[in-house]
């Protein structure tokens, strides 16, 4: 299949190329846009065939749900069977933006987008593209554009890498503003993070004062049955095996020149977010964590363009937005060290 490809400026769309991907996605076909947190790959929401093609693509396992993106709040009480109160609130604090709320769902929803499940997740991205493309076509699900075990596309060259041939078309605006994928809540239950981004866990809990994090999203990895099947997936993998080193700064960095001593004659690369200064490969992707979180999945595929062998990273503190990076860091390493 030939992909084309739209490049689209996202401060002043071209709304007839918008129209045209809108077109793609109404008769039943695959478009990969962008969105604040990673690119997705978007389909009919409502349309089970088009929505088979994304698990194809992806070669995602069916048991694995899918959100469903929306550009009008009215949409969300036809998709979801109850929006309880809390749920209201939260819509009208932070939607649109990089949250996904987990409700009942109502019976118009295929089985195939949420894996069966008799929950939804629903979300509104603030991205003009995104945005755009939903009003000219209809509710879209969208898992993030890459093959399933990669990490997140954050630019459409990413997405090129993973998808080129196999799917209609590619909307290319740049680099999306946040780098990871948006904050998972599950308000069906005892409010539960399910997977952590950047509206962090100190921001929901003074709206849900008995907020509660899932084991699983902390990134380590327990045995737990899962609720978000997407979750016991091996995620954010480089082609590279990577070490996590956690714990007090002075100490990660004396252990990682200890590492990379040990490791003579291989090809290394640290991924740095403090220190920057090793005698390897390294990438300093810091200053603060919200550059982190921009730049993170891009660097992991840029280690593994370089043909790194092992990339060593240094670990955050595990809270605010510290959490969401700790998490695909922790997802995508072999061993995890504390120091
Ligand atoms: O930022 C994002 O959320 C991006 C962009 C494209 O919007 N999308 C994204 O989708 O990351 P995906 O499919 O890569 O991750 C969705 C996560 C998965 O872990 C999935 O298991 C979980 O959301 N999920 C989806 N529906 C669910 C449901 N009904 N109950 C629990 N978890 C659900
Ligand atoms: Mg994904």
């Amino acid at each position: 299949m030939q992909t084309k490809i739209f490049k689209v400026s996202k401060a002043n769309p071209n709304i007839k190329k918008i129209r045209e991907c809108a077109e793609i996605i109404l008769n039943g076909g695959l478009v990969a846009f962008p969105t604040e947190t990673v690119y997705g790959l978007g389909a009919d929401a409502l349309n089970e065939n088009a929505v088979k093609k994304i698990f194809k693509v992806k070669g995602r396992k069916y048991d694995n749900p899918l959100i469903v993106h929306l550009a009008n709040k009215e949409d969300i009480y036809k998709l979801a069977k109850k929006v309880p109160k809390i749920a209201e609130i939260l819509i009208e604090k932070y939607f649109p933006g990089p949250l996904t709320l987990i409700l009942k769902k109502s019976k118009i929803v295929p089985k195939i987008t949420t894996a069966s499940l008799n929950t939804i997740a629903i979300r509104m991205p603030s991205h003009k593209i995104a945005n755009l493309l939903i009003k000219e076509s209809c509710p879209i699900s969208a898992p993030s554009a890459n093959i399933s075990g990669k990490t997140s596309p954050t630019n459409a060259l990413h997405v090129i890498n993973d998808l080129n041939g196999k799917i209609d078309a590619i909307i290319n605006s740049g680099n999306t503003d946040i780098g990871l994928e948006s904050t998972v809540l599950d308000l069906t239950k005892t409010p539960k993070i399910l997977r952590p981004g950047k509206i962090t866990y100190e921001e929901l809990k003074g709206f849900l004062p008995n907020l509660k994090i899932h084991k699983i999203a902390k990134g380590i990895k327990v045995k737990v049955k899962a609720i978000s099947p997407g979750i016991k997936y091996r995620h954010y993998s480089p082609k590279a095996k990577m070490i996590l080193v956690e714990g007090n700064k002075e100490k990660i960095k004396e252990k990682i020149v200890e590492l990379i001593k040990k490791n003579k004659g291989k090809k290394v690369g640290v991924l740095s977010i403090f220190e920057g200064n090793y005698d390897a490969e390294t990438k300093f992707i810091g200053k603060n964590l919200s550059k982190v979180a921009k730049k993170l999945f891009s660097a992991l595929r840029e280690f593994d363009n370089e043909n790194i062998e092992l990339i060593i990273a240094e670990g955050c503190k595990e809270e605010k937005i510290g959490l969401a990076i700790l998490n695909r860091l922790r997802k995508g390493s072999s061993m995890i060290l504390k120091v």
